[in-house]
């Protein structure tokens, strides 16, 4: 019975759907809820304090709607709030910054990583400790690119200005002569391509919106959890505001547009209008 449950999964916005897209084409026969805090997004210039309170509250909105495992699609909520998130659920919970970090160990040859993300994803450290737990030879090589954010949400996924704030983030990542790069942050597999220009094909890239669902995979299958048959709609997307792009948005990051988008006002109630 449990099986036929969603998976529940929310970000700051709705950079989190390049996580749902990989499990979506990883396990088409699950149910998703997304929930994206487009009214109080970003996250990552929040304090430690806020992004927990924010990520508990809508861990509670996401219970109430009968899910067998919860996604922390965010960097930053994963980064600060994934051990208080596991401490109020009794379903398992899987963030993104541990298959980053796994994927990025796996990768490395000269063992020396760079991570990109928000300022709060950087200094809460949270990729250091996870990449050394795994092997404390690796060297980590840290820079929070802030830009990457707005530029992306405008839609700016190539150019000059893309290009040349990618060159002035990852610049001394490319003078460490890291190999793996992990893409810290939701937003940033969209523009992949100029990060990978930047860094040069000898920098293995590390999605963690891959990385991710792979291990959602593997939770579902090992705790019997898995679907493993046709379910209901495939994914409903929430959202705490609706502002003007937000369709667009939606459709630049998920790759094809969703039936309805359901706002939620402040209290956590489903509100009428839909998109
Ligand atoms: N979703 C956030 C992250 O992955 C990026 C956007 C924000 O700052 O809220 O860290």
């Amino acid at each position: 019975m449990r099986a036929k449950q969603p998976i529940g999964m929310f970000d700051s916005g709705i950079g989190g759907l390049t996580v749902l897209k990989a499990i979506m084409e990883r396990m088409p026969d699950e149910n998703v809820v997304y929930f994206g805090d487009t009214a109080r997004l970003p996250y990552g210039t929040k304090s430690r304090e806020t992004v927990t309170r924010f990520s508990e509250e809508i861990t509670r909105f996401l219970m109430r709607r009968n899910i067998k495992l919860l996604v922390v699609a965010c960097n930053t909520a994963s980064a600060y709030a994934l051990a208080h998130i596991r401490s109020i659920v009794d379903i398992p919970v899987v963030g993104v910054i541990e298959p980053g970090a796994r994927a990025a160990a796996a990768a490395t040859r000269n063992r020396k990583v760079g991570v990109i993300g928000t300022r709060a994803t950087i200094e809460s450290g949270a990729y250091l400790e996870a990449i050394q737990r795994l092997d404390p030879a690796i060297r980590v090589f840290s820079t929070a690119c802030p830009l990457f954010v707005p530029l992306v949400e405008e839609g700016w996924l190539d150019g000059d200005i893309t290009c040349e704030v990618a060159r002035r983030y990852l610049g001394h990542l490319v003078t460490c002569g890291v190999d793996a790069l992990i893409l810290g942050c939701t937003h940033y597999p969209l523009i992949k391509k100029v990060i990978g220009d930047v860094m040069g094909r000898g920098t293995a890239l590390i999605d963690s919106a891959d990385e991710t669902a792979a291990t959602v995979e593997n939770v579902l299958r090992e705790s019997g959890l898995a679907s493993g048959g046709p379910g209901g709609p495939r994914c409903a997307v929430f959202v705490s505001d609706l502002h003007l792009d937000l369709r667009l948005q939606v459709e630049r990051f998920l790759g094809f547009e969703v039936p309805r988008i359901s706002l939620v006002d402040s209290k956590f109630e489903e509100v009428e209008a839909g998109v």
